[in-house]
């Protein structure tokens, strides 16, 4: 008994962390890229012309990522953007997502 106690425990540790290793890296990410200039802090934009993230759907700025990366979607800003996310898109999509849009 005790020790599917310990599994579990082992488990829920390791999806845990597995879970915080990928938000740490899209927090790191959306910083370091240069996002959080222009989309605010914890993705909340202070300015109206350019739109928040925070809490949006994990998939949906997946694809708006890919879709300015392949020019299907135009604005200069973020087609210059979003290359540089590469391999990231889903780190930072799921930072976003869990980031509080109001406050
Ligand atoms: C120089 C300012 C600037 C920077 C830096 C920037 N963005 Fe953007 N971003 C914009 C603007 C402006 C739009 C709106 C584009 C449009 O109207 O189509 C936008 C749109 C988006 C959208 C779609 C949002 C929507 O509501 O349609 C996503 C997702 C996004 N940016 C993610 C990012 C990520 C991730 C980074 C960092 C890799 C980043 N942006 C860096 C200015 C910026």
């Amino acid at each position: 008994m005790k020790k599917i106690f310990y599994i579990l425990i082992a488990f829920v540790l390791t999806t845990f962390s597995i879970g915080s290793f990928a938000n740490s890296e899209g927090e790191a990410m959306y910083s370091a890229l240069g996002c959080a200039s222009c989309h605010g802090a914890n993705g909340r934009s202070n300015d109206e012309s350019i739109p928040s993230l925070a809490g949006k759907d994990v998939e949906w700025i997946i694809l708006q990522l890919e879709y300015f990366q392949s020019g299907e979607r135009e604005n200069s800003y973020m087609n210059a953007m979003a290359p540089m996310a590469a391999g990231f898109e889903r780190s930072i999509a799921e930072y976003l997502s869990i980031q509080d849009p109001q406050r």
